[in-house]
Parts: C-alpha cells; sequence; structure tokens
C-alpha cells in the first residue's frame, strides 16, 4: 500500500477551472475579481461583515495585534500547546507571550489558567481551536470581556466547527484561518481575517498594503507597514474550495467516525473530544496515549512511519521548545502548565487527509493498536507477536 499521509487537499475540476481561469484572466480590470468573491463567499458562509484574504493566518495574526495597538510593554495570552503561529506575531510586534493551560479535554485555551494569567500589561488572548475541537468560548469570553481584553480567535484549524450554533471564527474582536494545503479548506497558502469591527477592518487593510489608504492611487505612504496580500489564483481556488465546503466537511467528519468505530474499545486512549453543544469538525484525528503503553509521540510516530504511515506529534508546549524556552515566560509557564505538559507527550495526530478512505483507517487502526499492544508488552518485559 502507497505511503498513508497525515494531511492534503481534495482538488477537483471545478478548483482546476477556476485557477485556470484566474491565470488566464484575473488581470487588468479583472484583478481582484476572484478577492472578491471568495471574500463575499467567505463573510456569508460565516455570518460576518467583513472578511480579507490575506497570504497566511500568521499575517492576519499579526496584523490583528497591530491593528489592537499591541506592542513593546505589552503582554499578550496564548495557549501553550498550539502552533508557533499563534505566538509568533506576538513576539514580531515586541510584546510578551504569555502561555496558559490547556484545558483537559478539549486541548484548547482553558478559561481559568487565561483568567489566572491577566495582568496589567495584558492587551489582548488569542484561544486557539486546536485540530478543530472548539474552546469553551462563552467562559473565555466572560472572562475577556470582564477584563475588557480583546479576542483575537486563532481558528486557522477549525473552518466548520460549531460551537453552541455558531462557527469557529466568529467569537473573536478578530478571527482568522489558515489555507496552507495542509488544511480543510486550502488555496496552497493564505489566511483570511474577519471581522464585524469596521474600525479595526480599516487599519488592517492600511497596515496590510504598505501604509497606504485602500485605493489609494497615487502610491503614497503614510506609514511604513507590511505587504500582506493573496494573489487571484490562490483566491480562485479557495472560492472553489468554499463552494465545496459542506463535502470537505462531510469527509472530515467521515473518517472522525471511522476512525472512532476502529478505535472503538480500545482502552487507554483518548480521541479528540466532543464538548456538549458543539459541533466540532476535526482537522486532525488526534490520539493521546496513556502513558502506561509506555510510549512517547516520538516513539509513536517512529512505529508507525515504519509501517508507512505518517503522523505528527502533538503541538509541543511553546514553553518547551528552543524559540521560547529561555523566556522568563516560559519559566513561569512551565511550573504552571500541568495539563500541557501531561498530554502533550502523548499525543499523536492520525492521517486525516482529504484522501482517506475507510480502509486507509482501518490499517491505521490495526497498525496502532498493535503498536499499542508492543509498548504495553515491552513494558513488561514480554514478547509481542
Ligand atoms: C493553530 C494555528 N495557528 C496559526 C497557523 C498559521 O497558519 P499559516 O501557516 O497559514 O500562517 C496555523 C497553521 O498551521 C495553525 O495551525
Amino acid at each position: 500500500m502507497e505511503r498513508i499521509a497525515v494531511a492534503g487537499p481534495s482538488i477537483t475540476a471545478k478548483e482546476i477551472d477556476y485557477v485556470t481561469d484566474a491565470v488566464t484572466n484575473a488581470w487588468y480590470g479583472n484583478a481582484n475579481v476572484y478577492h472578491e468573491r471568495f471574500e463575499k463567499a467567505f463573510a456569508d458562509y460565516l455570518g460576518m461583515e467583513y472578511t480579507m484574504t490575506l497570504p497566511s493566518c500568521t499575517s492576519g495574526i499579526h496584523l490583528a495585534l497591530l491593528a489592537l495597538g499591541v506592542g513593546p510593554g505589552d503582554e499578550v495570552i496564548v495557549p501553550d500547546a498550539t502552533w508557533i503561529a499563534s505566538a509568533a506575531p506576538i513576539t514580531y510586534v515586541g510584546a510578551t507571550p504569555v502561555f496558559a493551560d490547556i484545558d483537559e479535554r478539549t486541548w484548547c485555551l482553558s478559561a481559568e489558567s487565561f483568567e489566572a494569567c491577566i495582568t496589567p500589561a495584558t492587551k489582548a488572548v488569542i484561544p486557539v481551536a486546536l485540530y478543530g475541537n472548539m474552546p469553551d468560548m462563552d467562559a473565555i469570553r466572560e472572562v475577556a470581556s470582564r477584563h475588557r481584553i480583546p479576542i483575537v480567535e486563532d481558528a486557522a484549524e477549525a473552518i466548520g466547527s460549531e460551537y453552541k450554533g455558531r462557527r469557529a471564527g466568529s467569537f473573536g474582536d478578530a478571527s482568522v484561518f489558515s489555507f496552507h494545503g495542509s488544511k480543510t479548506l486550502t488555496t496552497g497558502e493564505g489566511g483570511m481575517l474577519v471581522t464585524n469591527d469596521a474600525k479595526l477592518f480599516a487599519r488592517t487593510q492600511f497596515l496590510r498594503d504598505h501604509g497606504r489608504k485602500p485605493g489609494d492611487k497615487m502610491f503614497f505612504n503614510h506609514e511604513v507597514a507590511y505587504k500582506y496580500k493573496m494573489s487571484s489564483m490562490q483566491a480562485a481556488l479557495g472560492l472553489a474550495q468554499l463552494e465545496r465546503i459542506e463535502e470537505l466537511l462531510d469527509h472530515k467528519r467521515q473518517t472522525f467516525k471511522w476512525y472512532e468505530e476502529e478505535l472503538k474499545g480500545v482502552d487507554g486512549i483518548t480521541l479528540n473530544y466532543e464538548a456538549p453543544e458543539t459541533k466540532p469538525v476535526y482537522w486532525m484525528v488526534t490520539v493521546v496515549v496513556d502513558p502506561k503503553f509506555n510510549l512517547s509521540k516520538e516513539r509513536l510516530m517512529e512505529e508507525m512511519s515504519e509501517r508507512n504511515i505518517d503522523c505528527r506529534p502533538f503541538f509541543h508546549p511553546l514553553s518547551s521548545i528552543p524559540a521560547y524556552r529561555d523566556t522568563e515566560q516560559a519559566l513561569l509557564a512551565r511550573a504552571r502548565n500541568q495539563v500541557s505538559y501531561r498530554i502533550s507527550p502523548y499525543g499523536l495526530n492520525l492521517p486525516s487527509a482529504l484522501n482517506m478512505t475507510e480502509e486507509k483507517v482501518r490499517v491505521v487502526c490495526a497498525t496502532l493498536r498493535k503498536t499499542l499492544l508492543g509498548g504495553v508488552n515491552a513494558a513488561r518485559g514480554v514478547d509481542t507477536p
């Protein structure tokens, strides 16, 4: 059997047609047609007022923090267990990332830990819908509003997930998505910023185009800013994908069901948690294994890889990786964030690409079960047949 990929897109004739049309026709007076169509369709999908196509989700977080006026001397709270892109823009603007712990079940920002991390210097919080799991947004929003802290919602991994009837990406003062090639909806590389705040949106529009006023034809720059734009070809790809969104989400939901079914009854493992009143769509089906198996995520990945199956490690706590581990905040986080440090070493993203089939899920699960048995037997000093 061919190697089983951990992530990857679904591309059909529709995507190829739209991109072909963009590269052929989206020039001259039509240069922005696909951006406008993609942004409008995305705003309608989310029920949000303003949307901005971007070259990445990282640039969206960067713009949101800049537009909120976050800078040196400020602190921004972010979950410890997430991709570095959630935190790096805090560093770009000269502020300090404060790494809060995650919730035991959702693996997303814990509202209690968020509140415990607030200081007079806190200027924003970035909850992350990890792997498509939804954070407890009511609890997070309650803390944020009591302390008047703006929310930048990192929905990079969570298109289609719902919390109490609202879609991921509709909770932040600004929210961001990633359309990286591994994501459910892809533009190759790309992202989207969404908001209902006209003033914040105007500021991000200005900052993303070298400090020019929108529509400026005189190439007249008021500030030194950034160049964060998506190409027409990417916007066309995004539009085609968005027109297929229910099909893409259904495939993700189905993939999770196959895993659930195949791993039913396996003792000592935990899959993504569906909190009450949420309808998550898991970008990555993720398994956390009991330490009794004596198998770290690195060992698990190796074992799976030897059998032609690509997995990914649960994100390492940011406070543990070289990029941040020597900071004062990382030191505090390592002492505080027991859940992140307990879960991350034993978490594995299982293949969740949009080309997964029931048969491939069966192969992955059979291999995982065998690996877990091998781990238990090795711990007991018994040979695995
Ligand atoms: C949680 C999270 N935030 C932000 C990003 C950044 O997205 P991008 O690669 O589009 O900048 C990612 C990308 O994988 C992510 O997983």
